[in-house]
């Protein structure tokens, strides 16, 4: 058990969190998507820490978070014109490019894979945290794995207290999903998850064609994503999404959940008779539900609330979809995930 370290996002706390860094410490801090947990993401031995205090799969690639966007030639080659163009319209912001890694990247950051994800967070203790460690911060969400992303320090510190060296206290996060995640090529950029910044976000900043991967989009046949309630991944199905991480069982309360979708008034009606039936069997039920135009605060809150429940200890969980233009495409990528793709439409 160690003591994790409450530090605050003062210069001489920002220095003692780098000095950890340098050291080959893990350190949980926030960006504008959600906490992430860090380590010197070229130290194949403080890298792999990070899956050991998640609890995360080796398979699953970690992110890389720099301060500079010039900072990406020393970690990525052959990078191309679409590449810098999203970056330069982008970062510091939610967008995490996928590049070819150069072989200074060791393989426990990229879960063996060719390439690296790379992103400047749009936070400044976090900027300061990465400039004053002086190398890129491998850094996944700060949860355990499975769990919602943590979008508060208590979410962290209720994961991870003990088992990390120390977290820089810095509220809660604004967007509250995490990073969309691209694959850029010259003719074609490719969703692997989707997040604040949009398709349109992306067609209109490049002019190239967008689109998901097939693989989560979430409009998928239910048939083809039956497996998910009830496998902890997809190992041994056809589901291959190109982010190794969108494969496992993720944001998952300890409750049951039911997604209602459809007109806003309807699904408050929906919802209102369900939970009077689950009540009437002695249920504990929790609601989540923010209306159908309020993607934004949903994106906000979602994660927070998730948690809620579980702090409640509610049985089920009933929620309303939100509409999935701008981030609430993301938002119900998460909902349905969460849910086990448990979903009705009315
Ligand atoms: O907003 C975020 O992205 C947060 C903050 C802390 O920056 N980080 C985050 O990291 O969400 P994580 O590890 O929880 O999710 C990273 C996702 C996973 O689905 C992973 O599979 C995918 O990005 N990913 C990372 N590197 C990749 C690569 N080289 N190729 C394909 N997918 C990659
Ligand atoms: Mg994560």
């Amino acid at each position: 058990m160690l003591k994790t370290a409450k530090l605050q996002k003062t210069d001489s706390d920002i220095k003692k969190a780098a000095h950890i860094i340098k050291k080959g410490g893990l350190v949980a801090f926030p960006t504008e998507t959600v906490y992430g947990l860090g380590a010197n993401g070229l130290d194949a031995v403080a890298a792999k820490r990070i899956y050991e205090a998640k609890g995360r799969p080796s398979d699953n690639p970690m992110i890389l978070h720099i301060a500079d966007i010039s900072d990406i030639y020393d970690l990525a080659e052959d990078i191309n014109d679409i590449e810098i163009k999203l970056a330069e319209m982008f970062w510091p912001g939610p967008l995490t490019i996928v590049f070819k890694r150069k072989p200074c990247v060791p393989d426990v950051t990229t879960g063996g894979l060719d390439t690296v994800g790379i992103r400047m967070p749009d936070n400044e203790t976090a900027r300061l945290l990465i400039r004053e460690s002086g190398v890129p911060i491998a850094a996944p969400s700060a949860n355990t794995s499975g769990k919602p992303s943590p979008t508060r320090p208590e979410h962290v510190l209720n994961d991870l207290d003990g088992r990390i060296d120390a977290i820089i206290y810095g509220g809660m996060c604004e967007v509250g999903v995490e990073s969309t995640v691209v694959l850029a090529k010259k003719d074609e950029i490719v969703i692997l998850r989707p997040g604040k910044i949009t398709a349109d976000d992306l067609k209109n900043a490049t002019g190239v064609d967008v689109r998901v991967d097939s693989a989560i989009a979430i409009d998928r046949p239910a048939e083809q994503i039956a497996y998910k309630s009830t496998k902890q991944n997809a190992e041994d199905c056809d589901f291959k999404p190109m982010a190794p991480g969108m494969k496992y069982k993720h944001y998952a309360p300890d409750a049951q959940m039911l997604v209602f979708r459809g007109d806003e008034s309807k699904v408050k009606e929906a919802i209102k008779s369900k939970r009077a039936s689950l009540e009437a069997h002695g249920k504990k039920v929790g609601i989540i539900f923010f209306g159908n135009d309020n993607q934004e605060i949903a994106a906000h809150e979602l994660f927070d609330k998730l948690r809620e429940m579980d702090k409640n200890k509610v049985d089920f969980i009933l929620a309303g979809a939100v509409s999935e233009d701008g981030i609430g495409y993301a938002v119900m990528n998460r909902l349905l995930k969460s849910a086990g793709y448990n979903i009705e439409d009315i």
